[in-house]
């Protein structure tokens, strides 16, 4: 026998399992407000349903009655339209009519207890159906979806549609009266949680949400405080007039393309219109739920963009093969339990698919839920999908933590920009790669092991890493290499190395650190100025010097003082960062520099001891300023004391060179990218920039700027006459130097104090 016959034959033989209870009727039954039926028995079963002011209840009635008419018989459904005294009044009317069985959806789920209790004093069984009855222990059984998954599957489907950080997240909810309003909610959090945790998501219109998106597990008490922010109270009209107050009370910069969790089909086409209609909305991505047909339309025009299918086709069948389980006096069938806050229900449960354009002919149309007639464009829509982006992985090598304010946290950064401007790319990382760390492990085998995880291009971040990055590129021709900091592929260098598979990016820093040498010369008091120094290579010693040639011109030109009166000392401890037992402490090297006098200590470090021994001293009651380094946001850590940063913006170079990469025009090139001097922190254009901070006094700022301005015009510092600090010359009277002779500086200048090697 086939499936199909099977399922219709039981269907008939549950039709008949019940009305074989029923007994001719002589009066005809009345639906309120609604055309006079001719039912042909007694009813043994009731309905009642919340309301007829949503399709979705108008699903189920249409469903019940499907399936009971196919038997030939007629069930009495009654509604009660949002009102809970209604709703009592329809149970008495049915437990009147001598019903054994009251399947019962209700409006409002505390206040249906006393419809409960009712039946359950009247002897009749109650069913509490897709909704749970609370706060009573005259609950029979429970039938319903899983309503957990069914906010976990619109929650998904955000994060899914979802590319890098900050993206706007617009929360709405059901009916605070209706349990599964809860449920919906707390599937949502499950998944939205984490991914506003991670910067993924921010939520724009509940200040109860934010003040609570910390935590991955809500009780109720805190989620009602939430959905009586965002509820939609399960109203059309309501879902609009929320969705127009949020946009309303929304600037421009959260708006753009934004993320909305809406609850159902009603209110998301009610809150797709109002979005819709903003100016300043470029794109949304909205939920559902339901498979109401006018839903399913909005997600075939790409109004709405997905639904939950909840086959209320399952739910009838559950409901219908419990109700004759009880009227037979079987044992019932039931697969879970719900709290409803006094008992735990025996529940039946089903599952739930998620839809949108890519599966609607599918899950709608050809499973049966709804006939292709009902819709216009289904063809077009299906081959309107867009073309899925190729999807492509760059592995990222850090040399420090991922989150250490600094160097490792600016390439980050950078990837997560990568993934929000190049569709298709994701990104996957290794961080603390360095030697002290992890100790008998190369970058290169950790390469090898992004690779092994998906990775198509890696990206070795540390100019400690170049041995390994060539080693490996040589490897692996057919992986792209992007090598940070490195001059392997340098033709005019000293390192040169034919990779065709690798380029080597780097950031102009160097002007970078003059304008934090002219900070610090603008702000010192004592007229010293310390540089915690990381190890000695020649990427850090052009660093130093092009600070102290920063500071000196601040000094001597702005400030008009006398270059012999400017110290400027160089410590290394000996690493990017910290490493107990490794190198020297920074926190104890900057402290040297605070108790000999330095009042402004520039860093050179990837983390921000340096700003933090700062305010140490100054909330101690001297004054010491410092300047930190790499990372667009370091000044954060102690903002009162913070001169400024120079920072590196990856950013734009690497969606240049994964672009390539995707498009086929990939080339092996050096480059050593200078600030974006129209505006050097545009994040989209400038590979280094330079922001002040808050610490800066006022009446220094204009000195600054000029500085920044004069670079941008032309000056250059790297202009002899110039020594190195052993007295030999560096360039003569008026010469300038290479990018050779600048990069390869064998010495410090002369004037600073600190080893050169
Ligand atoms: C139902 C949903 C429905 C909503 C509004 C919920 O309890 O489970 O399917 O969209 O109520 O009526």
């Amino acid at each position: 026998m086939s499936k199909k016959i099977l399922f219709i034959l039981s269907v008939l033989v549950i039709g008949s399992m019940i009305f074989s209870a029923c007994t001719p009727k002589t009066e005809p039954v009345e639906e309120p407000g609604d055309d006079v039926v001719e039912p042909t028995t007694e009813l043994a079963v009731g309905i009642v349903l919340p309301t007829k002011d949503e399709p979705r209840w108008i699903q189920d009635q249409t469903r019940f009655q499907d399936k009971l008419s196919e038997a030939g018989y007629d069930v009495e459904i009654l509604f009660s339209q949002a009102d809970p005294s209604q709703e009592k009044a329809n149970v008495e009317t049915l437990i009147t009519k001598g019903v054994q069985v009251i399947i019962l959806c209700p409006h409002d789920s505390a206040a249906a207890a006393a419809s409960a209790e009712a039946a359950r004093t009247a002897g009749v069984t109650m069913i509490s159906y897709d909704r749970l009855i609370t706060d009573t222990e005259a609950v029979d059984y429970y039938v319903t979806f899983d309503s957990v998954a069914v906010g976990e599957a619109q929650a998904q489907y955000l994060v899914d549609k979802a590319e890098g950080e900050a993206n706007p997240l617009y929360l709405f909810a059901g009916a605070a009266t209706d349990n599964n309003a809860f449920l919906f909610f707390e599937g949502a959090w499950n998944v939205l949680q984490p991914k506003v945790a991670d910067g993924t998501f921010y939520i724009v219109n509940s200040d109860k949400a934010v003040g609570l998106q910390d935590k991955a597990e809500l009780t109720r008490d805190e989620m009602g405080e939430i959905i009586g922010q965002i509820t939609t109270n399960w109203d059309f009209d309501d879902a609009k007039s929320l969705a127009e107050a949020n946009l309303t009370a929304t600037a421009a910069e959260d708006k753009g393309d934004v993320f909305i969790l809406a609850p159902n089909d009603g209110t998301a086409r009610a809150i797709a219109d109002a979005f819709g209609v903003d100016t300043d909305v470029s794109s949304f991505v909205v939920t559902g739920q339901d498979a109401e047909i006018a839903s399913v339309q909005y997600i075939i025009d790409g109004k709405q963009s997905m639904t939950v299918l909840k086959d209320v086709r399952n739910l009838v069948d559950d409901a219908i093969a419990l109700a004759v389980s009880v009227v037979e006096g079987k044992s019932v069938e039931t697969t879970g339990e719900y709290d409803n806050g006094v008992i735990m229900v025996p529940a039946k449960q089903s599952d739930v698919i998620t839809v949108d354009q890519g599966n609607v002919q599918e899950a709608i149309i050809d499973s049966g839920y709804w006939p292709a007639s009902e819709f216009t464009g289904v063809d077009e829509a299906v081959v309107e999908e867009e073309p899925e982006p190729e999807e492509f992985i760059f592995g990222l090598l850090m040399v420090g933590p991922y989150n250490d304010k600094g160097w490792s946290q600016a390439h980050y950064e950078a990837g997560l920009y990568v993934e929000e401007n190049v569709p298709g790319t994701e990104m996957i990382y290794i961080d603390t790669v360095n030697t002290a760390d992890r100790p008998g492990t190369t970058a290169s085998q950790l390469a090898e092991e992004l690779v092994q995880q998906g990775a198509q291009m890696v990206i070795f971040n540390s100019d400690d890493m170049k041995a390994d990055a060539v080693e490996f590129t040589e490897n692996n021709p057919d992986i792209y290499v992007i090598h940070a900091s490195g001059d392997s592929v340098w033709a005019d260098g000293e390192n040169y190395v034919a990779l065709d598979n690798m380029v080597n990016v780097m950031g102009e820093m160097e002007y970078g650190k003059m304008m934090a040498g002219c900070d610090a010369a603008l702000h010192t008091q004592s007229g010293s100025i310390g540089y915690l120094g990381p190890l000695i290579n020649e990427e850090t010693r052009r660093l130093v010097a092009a600070a102290q040639l920063g500071a000196e011109y601040c000094w001597e030109n702005y400030l008009e003082k006398d270059p012999a009166d400017l110290n400027f000392k160089v410590t290394w401890i000996g690493f990017w960062f910290n490493i107990p037992g490794f190198t020297e402490d920074p926190t104890q090297v900057a402290n040297e520099f605070i108790n000999t006098g330095y009042d402004v200590i520039i860093s050179g470090i990837d983390t921000t001891e340096a700003l933090v021994e700062a305010r140490k001293a100054t909330s101690e009651g001297t004054t010491v300023y410092a300047i930190p380094y790499d990372f667009v946001g370091a000044c954060d850590e102690a903002p009162d004391v913070c001169l400024g940063t120079p920072y590196f913006n990856w950013g734009p170079a690497y969606v240049r060179h994964i672009g390539a990469a995707l498009d086929g025009t990939w080339e092996s090139v050096f480059e050593w990218l200078p600030p974006d001097w129209e505006d050097i922190n545009n994040m989209d254009t400038t590979a280094v920039g330079f922001v002040s901070g808050p610490g800066m006094f006022p009446e220094m700022e204009p000195f600054l700027q000029l500085f920044i301005d004069e670079l941008a015009g032309g000056l250059n510092l790297w202009t002899g006459p110039l020594n190195f600090q052993d007295g030999t010359e560096f360039l003569a009277d008026g010469e300038t130097a290479t990018d050779v002779e600048i990069w390869y500086m064998p010495q410090l200048l002369e004037g600073i104090e600190g080893r050169s090697e």
